[in-house]
């Protein structure tokens, strides 16, 4: 087993959504599709079905939003919310603990009006249920009573729009997923998009910084969007005090060097993920579940925080027989090289392959 070099090195970099990300994010969040930078795939179609639902004077289809945390899930969802100029309510599968508390919100939503379920996958299996006939039929069916006297009933809905959001489609049911007109698959950001959201940050929250900083910050964000404006935000404090308030290039090496996150963006969990697979495992390939035990992350943090960014810049592989570590990062790492057994063939990331 190792040991964490220090209890709080995630934090920068970080995908989960916390507090004090709260304040900045809603301040920051792009109103409309022209505003959201990025995503130009799903942006284009959503646009389209936007433009198609106002047209016939109906609610948009149910849309599915999958991919890495961090990336705009929710901000989407409120934007497509403006476009179609309908209310949205907002809540997340872990937060809904009984059928009631679904059907309550069921019910009170009108025509149009959008539905919201963050970590859709986390809706327990009952409640999901619900969801089936809501969504396919506008209906909500509930039973009256006990025993042989209980009889269904079946309520209608107002024609509603749900919008489910989850790290990976492969994690949610097929009866679910197949219930969803619209499936888009958000991206991580490249640096040049990255940089673009960084400035636009800047000058909402009026911090000064230059072309130089704004990609330095890009380009050790791990391609996520809330990554990039927290480091924003730390930078601030360092241009302040060690500069002369303006976010420079040399000020974000210097600053980013001192929260420890590297050129790549890779901060000390990455780089104690890939040691562990090159120490223990002689580079791979290891399964998740024993990564996960040897490197005292979850497995389902390793594989929807960390995995998608090593993989994005091709330092680690997921093969069938589990994680190799390439040779880009061991030379990343200043580790000498050693062929992984078993490097050969990698699967895709939304494979949902399981090998551990
Ligand atoms: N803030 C966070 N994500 C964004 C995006 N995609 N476009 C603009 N601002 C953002």
């Amino acid at each position: 087993m190792e040991y964490r070099e220090s209890d709080y090195e995630s934090r920068y970099t970080s995908t989960e959504y916390t507090e004090a990300d709260a304040d900045v994010e809603i301040s920051l969040r792009p109103k409309s599709l022209d505003e959201y930078i990025g995503q130009e795939k799903a942006k284009s179609n959503l646009d389209i079905y936007i433009q198609a639902a106002k047209m016939r004077e109906e609610a948009l289809d149910h849309v599915l939003l999958y991919g890495p945390p961090g990336l705009g899930k929710t901000t989407l969802a409120g934007i497509i919310a403006n476009e179609m100029g309908t209310n949205i309510r907002i809540t997340s599968g872990p937060a809904i603990e009984k059928q009631g508390d679904l059907a309550a919100i069921l019910t009170n939503l009108s025509k149009g009006d959008i539905l919201f379920i963050d970590e859709i996958h986390r809706l327990p299996r009952t409640i999901e249920e619900i969801l089936y006939p809501a969504m396919e039929d506008y209906a909500l069916d509930i039973i009256i009573g006990k025993g042989p006297s209980a009889r269904s009933i079946r309520l209608p809905l107002p024609h509603f729009t749900l919008i489910g959001a989850t790290t990976r489609a492969g994690q949610i049911t097929t009866p679910l997923r197949d219930r969803f007109g619209v499936v888009l698959k958000l991206e991580l950001y490249t640096s040049e998009e990255l940089a673009t959201i960084v400035k636009r940050s800047a000058s909402i929250l009026d911090i000064a910084v230059t072309e130089e900083g704004a990609f330095e910050i890009a380009s050790r964000s791990r391609g996520t969007p809330r990554i990039a404006n927290r480091l924003l935000k730390r930078l601030r404090d360092f241009a302040l005090v060690k500069g002369n308030g303006s976010i420079t290039s040399d000020i974000a090496k210097m600053a980013l060097d001192a929260l420890e996150i590297d050129p790549l963006g890779l901060d000390n969990t990455d780089r104690r993920i890939l040691r562990a697979i090159i120490t223990y495992y002689g580079g791979g390939p290891v399964g998740l579940e024993t990564l996960a035990a040897t490197t005292g992350e979850e497995a389902v943090t390793i594989e929807d925080v960390y995995e998608p960014y090593l993989m994005q810049i091709g330092f680690l592989t997921r093969t069938p027989r589990g994680r190799c570590v390439t040779k880009l990062a061991y030379d990343h790492l200043g580790i000498p090289y050693t062929e992984a057994k078993g490097a050969a063939g990698q699967a895709s990331f939304f494979d949902d392959t399981d090998e551990s």
